[in-house]
Formats: structure tokens, sequence, C-alpha cells
């Protein structure tokens, strides 16, 4: 039997344990996938034991992304991003690679937005919003990162190819957009908050947003309202283990499977 799991601190409420594990339960992988918690000291102890003893991936969760950098061989793509979410612990050492990524464009390109070629804004800058600013660069948008602190957002926009950035007042660049994505924290809890206002939204629009807790956030719901296609946070949940799933077993996920067990525990 493999062991697979998360690590972050706290992983108390994590959706990732009944995802994975109906996605082994599907395919016959003989798995199991447990939370682990180390003390904010212990990650490198933690995954040099991991390895020591076995374990065959981890996800990494907040606040350890960015740490587990200089502790395993960091793919291109989580160099550039700067954070990993997944670690496969391979004859050679642990890889790192970072899945919230393909998260976010799998998300979009399931629900028929094309991405090349398009224009794209991300709100937020920290860890979601470096990942889908890479990760839709990476497929060919043009992409403007909107932050509250905007010196986080020109930063983040110098390194990724061709892309803008700046304060929140920068958001008007909505109207003209073809994607948008939340990758700020606004909404979380908080139904009646919104991170962009609803008279930037339009018909020809895509909004992902990253927020699941609700997983009809007042952007959504203001989106829809206008006639945009919109995609909720489960989704990128979802497609990010999705393919933590396809780099550590080399099979096809079974997503249907996987998006059901995530949204019975979302209900
Ligand atoms: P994550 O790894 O999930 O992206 P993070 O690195 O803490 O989390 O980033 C949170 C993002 O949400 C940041 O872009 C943050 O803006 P700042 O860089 O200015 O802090 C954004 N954010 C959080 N609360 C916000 C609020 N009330 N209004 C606007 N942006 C907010």
């Amino acid at each position: 039997m493999e062991v697979y799991g998360l690590v972050g601190n706290p992983v108390g409420h994590s959706l990732s344990p009944p995802m994975h594990e109906a996605a082994y339960e599907a395919t016959g992988v003989d798995a199991r996938y447990v939370t682990f918690e180390p003390e904010l000291d212990a990650i490198a102890d933690a995954i040099a034991g991991a390895d020591a003893l076995g374990v065959a991936g981890l996800n990494v969760t907040i606040p350890f992304k960015q740490d587990v950098l200089d502790l395993v061989e960091p793919d291109p793509l989580a160099e550039r991003i700067g954070a990993v979410n997944t670690i496969d612990f391979g004859p050679d050492g642990p890889v790192g690679y970072n899945t919230d990524a393909a998260g976010v464009t799998r998300s979009l390109e399931r629900h028929g937005v094309e991405i090349d070629g398009g224009s794209a804004v991300v709100v937020g800058a920290g860890g979601a919003g470096r990942a889908a600013a890479f990760a839709l660069s990476d497929s060919g948008a043009s992409v403007h990162v909107a932050n509250r602190t905007a010196e986080k957002a020109t930063t983040l926009a110098a390194v990724v190819p061709g892309a803008t950035g700046g304060g929140l007042d920068t958001l008007e660049r909505v109207e003209d957009a073809d994607i948008l994505v939340n990758a700020t924290s606004v909404g979380m809890d908080a139904p009646d908050e919104t991170p962009v206002p609803a008279s930037y939204l339009h018909a020809d629009l895509a909004v992902l947003d990253a927020v699941y807790a609700p997983l009809e956030t007042r952007l959504l719901r203001e989106a829809a309202d206008v006639g945009a296609v919109t995609v909720d946070g489960a989704w990128m949940l979802l497609l990010q283990g999705v393919e933590a799933f396809e780099r550590w077993t080399g099979l096809d996920a079974p997503v249907d499977e996987m998006n059901a067990a995530l949204r019975a525990h979302l209900a």
C-alpha cells in the first residue's frame, strides 16, 4: 500500500483526503491519503522523514508552499511560481510541482473557455495569484494582475511574460477582458463581499473564483446575472488534485468520482 498525504498547518478541514481516496477506490490504486500537521519550524524534518519512510507523494499547503521549494527539486514551472504544492518522492529524491497552475487552466478549459489569445485579469498577487498569472500567460493569454498592494502586482507582472500589474484602481480592465480570476481571499466566509465591482462584469467574460466557501460567491452570482460564464472554486481544487493524482500514479484521474466526493463534502 502506498501512502500519500497533505502537509500543512492547519490541515484539519482539508477536502483532499476524501477526494483522493475516491480516486484510489475508482481506479483500484492501493493507497491511503492522510494529513500531516508539522510544527512551523519542522517542515524540513517532515519532508526528509516522509522520504525516508517511503511516502509516495505529498500535497503541500499553507504555510509551507514556499519553504518546500528549497527542500525538493522543483520543476521549472514551480520554480517560476515560487511555490510547490505537490511532491513526488521518486527514486532520485523528491521532485516538486505546482498543480495550482493546471487547476486554473483546466478549470477554464473544462467550461469551454479558450485561453490562448484571450486577455485575462487576475485579482490577487499571493500564491494563488502567482500560479494563475503564470498559468494563463503560459497558455497564451495576455495577463493583467490587479492587487490591493500594487507593488506586489507590478513585481509579479515583471516576471510573467507580457504581463502588466497595478492596484485595485486598475480593475476597470475587466470591462475589456475575456477572463477574470479571483485569487484573493475576498468572499471567503463572506457572502456579501466581492473583489470586483459588478459594473465591470459583462456577458463575454468567464469568471473563475478560487474561493470555494461558499461555493456561490457574490462575485459569481453577479457574474451569472450579466450572463458571464462562471466557474466555482471547487473546480480549481478538484483539478489541482486531478493533476497531482496523475503526476503521482501516471493514470488518468477519475475526474467524475473525485468531483462527486469533493462536492459531497462541500455541500
Ligand atoms: P494565497 O496563497 O491564497 O494567494 P496570500 O498569499 O495570503 O494567499 O494572498 C492573499 C491575496 O488576497 C493577496 O493578493 C491579498 O492582497 P495583498 O497582497 O494586498 O495583501 C489579497 N487580499 C486579501 N484580503 C483582501 C482584501 N480585503 N481586499 C483585497 N485584496 C485582499
